[in-house]
C-alpha cells in the first residue's frame, strides 16, 4: 500500500507511504490521493485534511520510472492525467489542508505545498524544485506562486538553478508556517487540523474560497500554460538524458544540448 488513508477525530489523513522508493509518487498513487481528497470533501464528519510522508522523506516527487513509461500527454490529455486530477482536487478542496513535511520534499513534493493552507516542516526537511536541472519547467503554478512568495531573485535560484532550500528558509519565504522537530511534526500538524473541529465550517469554507478567489483564474491558466510546455519537455533529449543519468547514478551531461 503506497497511500494510506484514514479518518479520525474530524481529520482525513493521507499518508504517502512508499519509503523504499523515497515516497516517489506513481500514477496509481496520484489516483488514490485524488480519491481520498474527493472523499474527504464529501464526508461531513471531515473538518480538515492532513497530508504526511514518512520519517525522513515527504516525497521525492514524481516517480521517474513512471514518467518515462507513461508521461502525461499534451493538451486536454494532460489535464485528464492523474497528477492533474490530484492537483485540481487539492486546489478545489474547500476544507483546510495541512501538510506535515516529514523530510525531503522534491519537485511536486514542494509544489503541492504551495496549494495547502498550512505547512509544517521538519527541522530535517530539505525542499527543492529541480525542474530545470531535469530538463523540465515549473509546474502547477509554481512559476507564478514561487516568485510571488520569494521574490524574483530567490525564485531564480530555486527554479532556474534548482537550488534546494532549508526548512528555516521555507518559513522565511512564506512557504511554511513553522519548523518543528522531526519527531513532532506530524502530531503538531494534526493538532492544527483538529482545531477545525471547534470552528464553524460554513465560515471556514467561505473564508478559504475568498482567500483563493483573487488568484484562482490566473493560477488555473498558468497551470494550463506550464502543463503544455512540461508535457512537451518530458519527451525532450535533455529530460531523457537527465532521467537516464538518475537511474544510472551519474551526473547528467547536458554539454551537447
Ligand atoms: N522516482 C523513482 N524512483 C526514485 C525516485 C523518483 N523520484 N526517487 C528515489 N527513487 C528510488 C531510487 O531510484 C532508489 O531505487 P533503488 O533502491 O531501486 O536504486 C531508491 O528510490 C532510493 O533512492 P536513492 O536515490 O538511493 O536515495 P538517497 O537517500 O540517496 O536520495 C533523494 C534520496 C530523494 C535525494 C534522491 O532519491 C533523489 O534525488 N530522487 C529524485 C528526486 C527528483 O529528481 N524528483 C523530481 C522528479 S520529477
Amino acid at each position: 500500500m503506497s497511500i494510506k488513508t484514514g479518518t479520525s477525530n474530524g481529520v482525513a489523513h493521507i499518508e504517502i507511504a512508499r519509503p523504499e522508493k523515497k515516497n516517489a509518487i506513481t500514477v496509481a498513487m496520484y489516483q488514490a490521493m485524488k480519491e481520498a481528497l474527493d472523499a474527504a470533501r464529501a464526508d461531513n464528519s471531515v473538518r480538515a485534511v492532513l497530508i504526511t510522508g514518512q520519517p525522513g522523506i515527504f516525497t521525492s516527487g514524481n516517480d521517474i520510472e513512471d514518467f518515462m513509461a507513461r508521461a502525461p500527454g499534451q493538451g486536454s490529455d494532460a489535464m485528464d492525467s492523474p497528477v492533474f486530477q490530484f492537483m485540481r482536487a487539492l486546489i478545489d478542496c474547500d476544507k483546510p489542508v495541512v501538510a506535515a513535511v516529514t523530510g525531503a520534499a522534491i519537485g511536486i513534493g514542494t509544489t503541492l505545498l504551495l496549494h495547502c493552507d498550512f505547512v509544517y516542516v521538519s527541522d530535517e526537511a530539505r525542499l527543492a524544485m529541480p525542474f530545470v536541472t531535469l530538463g523540465l519547467v515549473p509546474e502547477f503554478a509554481s512559476s507564478l506562486l514561487v516568485p510571488q512568495l520569494m521574490g524574483p531573485r530567490r525564485a531564480a535560484q530555486t527554479l532556474l538553478l534548482g537550488e534546494p532550500f532549508t526548512p528555516e528558509q521555507a518559513v522565511e519565504f512564506g512557504i511554511a508556517n513553522a519548523v518543528i522537530p522531526a519527531g513532532e511534526v506530524v502530531n503538531h500538524a494534526r493538532r492544527i487540523a483538529e482545531r477545525f473541529n471547534a470552528l464553524p465550517m460554513g465560515a471556514v469554507r467561505e473564508a478559504k474560497q475568498l482567500l483563493k478567489a483573487p488568484q484562482r483564474e490566473v493560477v488555473l491558466q498558468t497551470i494550463r500554460n506550464e502543463g503544455e510546455i512540461f508535457a512537451r519537455r518530458l519527451k525532450s533529449p535533455e529530460t531523457i538524458e537527465a532521467f537516464q543519468a538518475f537511474f544510472q547514478k551519474r551526473k547528467p551531461d547536458f554539454s551537447k544540448f
